[in-house]
């Protein structure tokens, strides 16, 4: 992961000394906020190691934000499953808002993809596919989860994307950022200008701003299934305008031009869940369990 790149705020360290968190260093800059691996500290010496996002000002002040992001924090922490980041904690300091999470020691799925890039070498198809059903074994506990009423809790991803999905040294693998498009999306839908999520890896439906459910997420795995296995993601394009059409209009990478030569079982997997965007709505899977129990050795 990017390390260090950035300095620590001194004001802000400070602020966290306080409530007994101690940021060590800058892990990450995204959009919405800084990562940094920090030390939650207790009685007697005690103390483990965890990740720190604190969301940007300018999302932190925006009152519909902070509404979603934090009804969308609350759910998910009820959320215990292997696949899935855990949430700790939700605070705020100084009216910026926080979340501290299960560090994952590791890189990124988008790291390990430019890394086999770099070195000119494919992604073995087993553990492409072993790394898709260990997020759709999360996104299949999610999307399942019922509330204290019994009811669905309808939770969607909606930013299935290499970035957010974290590979551990120790061969983990783990989706975050859930329910964090959704709070965004409030406030790009003010600015009217940009579609949540990252545009490649968007369902048609997000593309066209309809209604998503639990498909959209699968439909994003099928693509970075297609990515992993293709050596690039086959609907990214020049610019996001660019992108999110070939996401609509596109067909289907053919992932056999890309692999010749694919194991059978392998290409009617990837047929499955890559050529994903072929299908009708309608037609497209409606849960994640199958995927997620595929098994991943011939
Ligand atoms: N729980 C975690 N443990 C370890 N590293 C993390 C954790 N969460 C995030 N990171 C690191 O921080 C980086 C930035 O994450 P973040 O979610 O803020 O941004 P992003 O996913 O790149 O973009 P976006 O703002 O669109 O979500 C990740 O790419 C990853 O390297
Ligand atoms: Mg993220």
């Amino acid at each position: 992961m990017r390390v260090g790149k950035l300095k620590l705020v001194p004001d802000l360290s400070l602020q966290f000394d306080n409530i007994g968190i101690r940021l060590l260093r800058v892990l990450a800059e995204g959009g919405m906020g800084i990562v940094y691996e920090a030390e939650q500290r207790g009685y007697a010496g005690f103390h483990k190691r965890v990740a720190v996002k604190v969301i940007r000002d300018r999302y932190s002040a925006h009152e519909a934000f902070r509404g979603n992001f934090v009804g969308e924090a609350c759910l998910v922490a009820t959320m215990r499953q292997a696949n899935i980041v855990q949430i700790l904690q939700l605070g705020e300091l100084n009216g910026r808002l926080f979340m501290v999470m299960e560090l994952v020691e590791g890189v990124t799925l988008e790291e390990f993809i430019l890394q086999h890039r770099a070195l000119g070498i494919q992604i073995p198809v087993e553990l492409a596919a072993f790394i898709v059903s260990r997020v759709c074994r999360g996104l299949a506990y999610v999307h399942g989860k019922k509330g204290e009423d019994g009811l669905p809790l309808a939770v969607v991803h909606r930013d299935v994307n290499p970035r957010n999905i974290l590979l551990s040294h120790e061969g983990e693998v783990k989706l975050t950022d859930f329910g964090i498009a959704k709070a965004r999306s409030w406030m790009y839908s003010e600015e009217g200008t940009v579609v949540a999520g990252k545009s490649e890896y968007l369902s048609p439906e997000q593309v066209r701003k309809e209604v998503t459910d639990a498909r959209a997420d699968i439909f994003s795995c099928g693509v970075v299934l297609a990515e992993m296995i293709c050596g690039e993601n086959p609907f990214e394009a020049e610019t996001s305008v660019m992108s999110r059409r070939n996401i609509v209009q596109m067909p289907a990478p053919d992932v056999e031009h890309y692999r010749p030569g694919l194991d059978p079982r392998w290409g009617i997997l990837c047929g499955e869940l890559g050529q994903a965007p072929r299908r009708a709505f309608s037609k497209r899977f409606g849960d994640a369990v199958g995927i997620g129990a595929i098994p991943v050795q011939r």
